[in-house]
């Protein structure tokens, strides 16, 4: 695979649940190691996009490619068996196994390595030394800033070349963004190619080398996450600024 082949092309994809469209339209491409930002209101289809390219939903029309391949139609478990982690809306994960279960959940697909995987683990805890603290505790009990630190750490596990996160910073505190955003970082730093749904905007294009802002199911402004970041409608519109 050459090195400028993009990682995911959408092509013109809309996406229906019964009755209702969800996506019109909408084209987007992830390149190898970027960090593309889909960023967007309530309800703009940021979900739905990231869950096309899943296989969690079907688009009608268009086209998905996943590293020059086609996904329409694949299973999501076809998928992810292709180098795809994902980190979903609310972290799902299972409440009722411990940290450690949960851990190795997301390292499953890489069983028959064991010796490997157990310096993994111990890299996972000196990055995260909560989850190490509370290894033996049910994710289920854990604060939401802790599970989603699971949920990345878990997602971490699966050696991904291509991530997909649903809005990691969704009711964080601060101090929790932060430290959201300093894992997603080093991701970057290691080449991980991410595609990241956001509603903090401000976090995202700090992240991001490029972004598409999605209204009502269609793509309204795209570009570099710098040219986004000065430009004066996605400022006033979800970046808060006057
Ligand atoms: N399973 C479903 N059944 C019916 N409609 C759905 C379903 N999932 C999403 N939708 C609709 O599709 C539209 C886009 O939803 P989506 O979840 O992609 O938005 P979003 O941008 O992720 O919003 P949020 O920021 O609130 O997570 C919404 O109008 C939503 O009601
Ligand atoms: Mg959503």
């Amino acid at each position: 695979m050459a090195e400028t082949q993009p990682r995911i092309v959408i092509d013109a994809i809309d996406v229906h649940y019964g009755a209702v469209q969800a996506l019109f339209g909408v084209s987007l491409t992830v390149g190898a190691r970027e960090v593309v930002a889909v960023l967007g209101g309530n309800a703009s289809g940021k979900s739905t996009t990231i869950k096309s390219v899943l296989g969690l939903v079907r688009p009608t029309k268009g086209t998905i490619t996943l590293d020059g391949a086609p996904v329409n139609g694949q299973r999501p478990d076809a998928i992810i068996a292709r180098g795809v982690a994902s980190v979903p809306e609310g972290r799902r994960v299972f409440p009722e196994m411990s940290v450690y279960e949960n851990l190795l959940l997301g390292a499953y697909p890489r069983r028959r390595e064991a010796r490997e995987l157990a310096g993994d683990l111990e890299r996972v805890y000196d990055a995260f030394p909560r989850l190490k603290e509370r290894r033996a505790q049910l994710a289920g009990t854990m604060s939401g800033g802790e599970q989603q630190m699971l949920a990345l750490a878990r997602a971490w596990l699966r050696k991904p070349t291509l991530v997909c996160i649903d809005e990691p910073s969704m009711g964080l505190s601060p101090r929790f963004v932060d430290q959201v955003y300093e894992v997603l970082q080093s991701w970057k730093a290691q080449g991980i190619t991410i595609l990241l749904v956001e509603q903090n905007a401000r976090m995202a294009l700090e992240l991001a080398d490029r972004a598409y802002v999605l209204q009502h199911g269609r793509v309204a402004v795209s570009g570099t996450a710098r040219d986004l970041a000065s430009d004066p409608q996605v400022r006033k519109a979800y970046l808060g600024a006057a």
